[in-house]
């Protein structure tokens, strides 16, 4: 029987960002569905929730994204939202980058996305439903050495702009660009790592999942698709020049 609420499905679910947007979709009323790799933990994050389906696959495999949206179905009869979040980071002089890398970072960052939003496209049009992808400021900025990831994020928010006219008029498609976002240790911050930014702290997780479910929700965001939301406490407004 198709289920009465609305059902989400996020990737990268077990932990950081991602475990947030699930924790905090079940608390506005979603069911949820994961998919996670099977060693990050998400079995015992998720041990006690009742609307949730745990997923242990691997979103750069195509035959695991297949199968996930199968099972998403057979549970719930229904997807309304889609949250693209999984992600990983590659930090190494590009000499030393290996072809391998490349391609790991951009087919869990980028491809996956894609591989999603086709696996998704009927429920979702079905539901009139709405995508989420997280980028990342990255994807129009830059430290040394992050050059995969910084190409898996532009390509994000392009593949989210694109992704938005296609699946027009029926399914909302936006993108989500954190910032410094303390998953692990907050109260380890430093005073200066806060008062660097413009908002005066650094991000939390919740502080994502409150936009991608406000995003998510089509009686609150219904005009809003194709955008690219910068959530960075300020921190790609600021000039940096030093004096
Ligand atoms: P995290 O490392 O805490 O969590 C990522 C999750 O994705 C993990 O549970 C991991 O097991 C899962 N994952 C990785 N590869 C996977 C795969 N192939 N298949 C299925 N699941 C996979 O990361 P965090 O910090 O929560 O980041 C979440 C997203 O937000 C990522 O896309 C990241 O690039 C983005 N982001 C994070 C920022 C931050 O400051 N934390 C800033 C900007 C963007």
């Amino acid at each position: 029987m198709r289920s009465a609420k609305p059902v989400a499905l996020v990737t990268g679910g077990a932990n950081g960002i991602g475990r947030a947007v699930a924790r905090h979709l079940l608390s506005c009323g979603w069911q949820i569905a994961i998919i996670d790799l099977a060693d990050s933990g998400l079995r015992r994050a998720f041990a006690r929730e009742r609307n949730v389906l745990a997923i242990e696959g691997d979103v750069r495999d195509e035959e695991s994204v297949a199968d996930a949206l199968e099972a998403v179905l057979d549970r719930f009869h229904r997807l309304d939202g889609l949250v693209s979040n999984a992600g990983i980071m590659v930090r190494k002089p590009l000499r030393r980058l290996t072809i391998a890398e490349w391609h790991r970072v951009l087919d869990t960052n980028l491809t996956a996305a894609f591989l999603l939003a086709r696996a998704a496209e009927k429920p979702l049009r079905k539901a009139r439903g709405a995508m989420v992808t997280i980028a990342s400021t990255r994807a129009v900025m830059s430290e040394p050495n992050t050059e995969s990831y910084s190409a898996s994020k532009g390509g994000l928010l392009a593949l989210t702009h694109a992704l938005a006219i296609s699946f027009a008029p029926d399914i909302r498609v936006n993108c989500v660009s954190p910032g410094w976002i303390e998953t692990k240790d907050y109260s380890g911050l430093r005073r200066k790592d806060h008062r660097q930014h413009p908002a005066g702290r650094v991000g939390r997780p919740q502080d994502v999942a409150e936009l991608v479910s406000w995003l998510l929700d089509g009686k609150r965001s219904g005009f809003v698709t194709g955008a690219n939301f910068v959530i960075d406490g300020g921190m790609t407004r600021k000039m940096i020049y030093e004096e």
